[in-house]
């Protein structure tokens, strides 16, 4: 825990650091665009099937920025580095940052990055192509704030390789991967995964327990499904299967 701290402490220190660096070199400021009229947010409020050709900003993107860019000294509410805030929708769709339909924003142009020093998230490994697709396909959909609801929750086949990881990759691999993962714990390894399985802190943070340290710690909590797959695998003594 200590430890934890001191890595955490070393790795905002890191984090502030290039985020300075880049607020010099990289970013530019471009004048806000209006918007257009009859634009649509497409009402997070409607619940309908999750449709596999859509993708959804609750549901996929808004907890994939919260666990890859919302870091301490990043784009999270407190922060707001270069003033971004990539907690809201609203902050999300700043035409600055993102922009229906168009590629050559920050956002997109940011994870994209040839230049390590330049590409987001700063001092982690990239994005993967696949969650990359993803947010291009949530632009090119037209960035709506759009909502839908899970058919159904998988809890008979829960396997490390083809549940569990994916879950941790999406949610939880942005602060926990890397060289300086936050509280020391880098979560891409079945074995550090499988000791906080064993200890009870896997299950306990996820749940946010009263006396645990609530993960992720911004955006959404994990869908039940999720928790539900965890809590299965994890009394399955966690295997690396
Ligand atoms: C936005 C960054 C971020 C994300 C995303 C994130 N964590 Fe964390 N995590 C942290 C930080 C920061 C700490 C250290 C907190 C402290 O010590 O106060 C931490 C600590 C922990 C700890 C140690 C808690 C303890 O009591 O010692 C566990 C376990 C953990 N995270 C698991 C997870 C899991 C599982 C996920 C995904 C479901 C996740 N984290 C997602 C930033 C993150």
């Amino acid at each position: 825990m200590r430890n934890g701290r001191l890595l955490e402490r070393s790795a905002l220190a890191t984090t502030t650091a290039l985020v300075a660096m880049l607020a010099i070199t990289a970013c530019k400021h471009e004048p806000p665009v209006a918007p257009e009229p009859g634009d649509d947010d497409g009402g997070g409020g409607n619940e309908q099937p999750c449709d596999p050709n859509v993708v959804y900003f609750q549901q996929q993107i808004l907890p994939l920025l919260a666990a890859y860019c919302t870091d301490a000294g990043c784009h999270n509410a407190a922060d707001q580095a270069d003033d971004i805030n990539l907690t809201t929708y609203e902050g999300v769709t700043d035409p600055g940052v993102v922009r229906p339909f168009e590629l050559d924003r920050k956002l997109y142009r940011a994870i994209t990055d040839n230049d390590p020093d330049d590409r987001m998230p700063l001092g982690r490994p990239p994005l993967t192509q696949e969650q990359i697709f993803l947010i291009r396909d949530w632009i090119l959909q037209g960035a709506l704030n759009n909502s839908c609801v899970e058919a159904g929750c998988d809890t008979l086949n829960v396997t490390y390789s083809g549940t569990i990881a994916p879950i941790i990759q999406q949610r939880c691999q942005g602060c926990h991967s890397g060289s300086t993962p936050q509280a020391g714990l880098n979560l891409t390894s079945w074995s550090v995964l499988n000791a906080l399985a064993t200890d009870g802190r896997l299950v306990e943070v996820v749940n946010h327990a009263p006396q645990a340290i609530p993960m992720p710690p911004t955006g959404p909590k994990l869908p039940a499904c999720n928790i539900r797959q965890i809590e299965l695998w994890v009394a399955a003594g966690a295997p690396n299967n």
